[in-house]
């Protein structure tokens, strides 16, 4: 069961297995386990065995994968499936990142069979949603993120039922210095519920709705405490576990 808030750190293409160890002792020494949180691990997935074995004994972590590819197996070099993820000991999976969006190209029509591959293995998934920066000065936004929200779980059907998390990453806020506002970012987190609705009926309100771009231990706390936002996505700043176990404390 996923408590709110969530705070998710997203390591991207960072902290190999050993430096994984490594991070993972001094966090799990620095933070004991709280009832009123969880904390999610999005490592590279060469270091996921690792984090998953220092953080054994701790409910109130998760160790997910930053990407799946959607069939169950194949010739697909490089990838790795749903089930794969699964059976290493991953708890959850990052689907649509802006990165996998933006640098290699991935569509709302691959998301969402991510999603889908996801849910048919009973594996939770975190979709993210988010527009650039030429979207948002061209009034973009609402009708950006409404549309990769709709897509990305535009497939599920039935397969709905597994929990899934939301993360609301305004691309010209991620590794930029720049974060939206409390404000601005609840407005998009009110609209992602509402969409959600939509869709799912009352469940909506159970999703955690995460922000994430340029989180960092000085703003953490102003965010977190902003109407719908469920918890934070965290990049750069989750790469040193004495900044990463000030956030997780915020
Ligand atoms: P950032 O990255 O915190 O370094 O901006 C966030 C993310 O990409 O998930």
């Amino acid at each position: 069961m996923i408590k709110r808030p969530v705070l998710a750190a997203n390591w991207k293409m960072h902290h190999g297995p050993s430096a994984a160890t490594a991070f993972m002792r001094s966090f799990v020494a620095a933070h004991q386990p709280r009832a009123d949180r969880t904390v999610i691990f999005f490592p590279p997935a060469p270091s996921l065995p690792a984090v998953v074995a220092e953080a054994v004994l701790r409910t109130d972590i998760l160790v997910g994968v930053q990407n799946i590819h959607w069939a169950e197996k194949g010739a697909f070099t490089g990838e790795i499936s749903a089930e794969i993820a699964k059976e290493a000991g991953a708890k959850m999976v990052l689907v649509g990142h802006s990165e996998r969006r933006h640098v290699f190209g991935e569509t709302d029509a691959q998301c969402a069979k991510k999603c889908v591959a996801a849910a048919r293995v009973g594996l939770p998934f975190m979709l993210c949603v988010g527009e650039k920066i030429e979207q948002r000065e061209a009034g973009e936004t609402a009708a950006v993120v409404t549309r990769q929200l709709r897509e990305g779980l535009g497939q599920v059907g039935h397969l709905i039922t597994t929990e899934f998390l939301l993360a609301y990453e305004p691309v010209w806020a991620i590794g930029t210095g720049l974060t939206a506002t409390p404000t601005d970012a609840s407005a998009i987190h009110t609209l992602l519920r509402s969409e959600l609705t939509a869709m799912i009926g009352t469940r909506a309100r159970e999703i955690p709705i995460l922000y994430g771009g340029s989180v960092n231990v000085a703003n953490a706390a102003t965010l977190i405490a902003a109407p719908e936002i469920d918890g934070l996505l965290v990049g750069g700043a989750s790469l040193d576990p004495g900044a990463w176990t000030k956030i997780v404390q915020a």
